[in-house]
Order: structure tokens, then sequence, then C-alpha cells
């Protein structure tokens, strides 16, 4: 291989592999996959500070959070940003989640996830991040609505399949 084909494969290889990770960014400025379902998961007027609502999403097996949490969180909406969701899922082996003072916290291995950081894991034996719902204020009626997922929720091939 010359040079000249050698630098022109390692730009084009570069520019790929910084595509490739830049999809799988949890920073917000990328669109979720399609294929979600938009479904209404709660009301603004309805959330308390550190007080979570279960749902569902993007089926009936997958057990999630909604939680308006004291301050900023990334990926929040409504005020302050301040209102998130996630799979209630643990990633180490799928044990649920519950809600506590800003954090998810799995009681089989005691992993916890951040979630004003979009669910990063910071103790414990789960190193994968928890799945983040993305959510959608209706700023007319005050609706909050699911339509995505980022990251993987715990034992999917993909968070549309089962297995
Ligand atoms: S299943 Fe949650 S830490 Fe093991």
């Amino acid at each position: 291989m010359s040079d000249i084909s050698r630098r022109k494969f390692l730009q084009t290889t570069s520019a790929s592999a910084v595509l490739f990770l830049s999809g799988l960014s949890r920073d917000g400025n990328t669109a979720p996959p399609k294929g979600y379902p938009s479904k209404k998961i709660g009301n603004i007027k309805n959330l308390k500070v550190n007080e979570p609502l279960a749902f569902n999403y993007p089926d009936d097996k997958s057990p999630c959070l909604l939680v308006k949490v004291e301050n900023e969180a990334v990926g929040g909406v409504g005020p302050g940003k301040s209102i998130v969701s996630f799979s209630a899922l643990c990633t180490h082996m799928g044990c649920p989640l519950t809600y506590s003072k800003g954090r998810l916290v799995c009681k089989c291995h005691y992993s916890m996830f951040d979630v004003a950081l979009n669910g990063q894991t910071y103790q414990g034996l789960a190193s994968q991040w928890v799945a983040q719902i993305v959510l959608r204020l209706d700023a007319a009626t005050g609706n909050i609505y699911a339509e995505g997922v980022e990251g993987l929720i715990y034992g999917r091939i993909g968070n549309l399949k089962l297995s």
C-alpha cells in the first residue's frame, strides 16, 4: 500500500469511526432511532420532585420510571429541564431499579446510576449505563410523551425486540 493510499485509508476509517461513535452518543444531539411509538406517560401537573411514576415503554415488558429531580438533568424536559426517564431494569443482570435521591439503585448487587447524567453507572457491578427514555413535553397541555430510547434495555438485542 502506498503512502497516499494508506493515508486515505486512515482518513476514511477515522471518519467512519467518528460517525459510528457519534451515532451512539447520548448527548441529545442525535435523533433517536426511528420506529419507536409515541406514548403519553404523564402530565407535568402530576409530578412531584423525587416521586417517580412507573410506566412501561416501548412495550408492556419494559418497566420504566419517570421522575422530576431537584436540578437540571441531561436530557431533561420541562421547567429547569428536570424531568427525566429511564428503564427500570439494571444493566448488570436485569434486577429492578428503584429511585432514591437522584439515583437509580439496584438492590441485587448494589449498582447505582446517576439520573442527572444520562443514567451513568458509578457504583456496583453494572458497567453499562441504564437506558434513557427520550421525552417530549407538550407545552400546551403539560402532557409528557415517551418517544424513543437511548442505550440498550437489559436483556434485548434491540430495544424494539424482546430477544
Ligand atoms: S443486577 Fe443490578 S447490580 Fe447486579
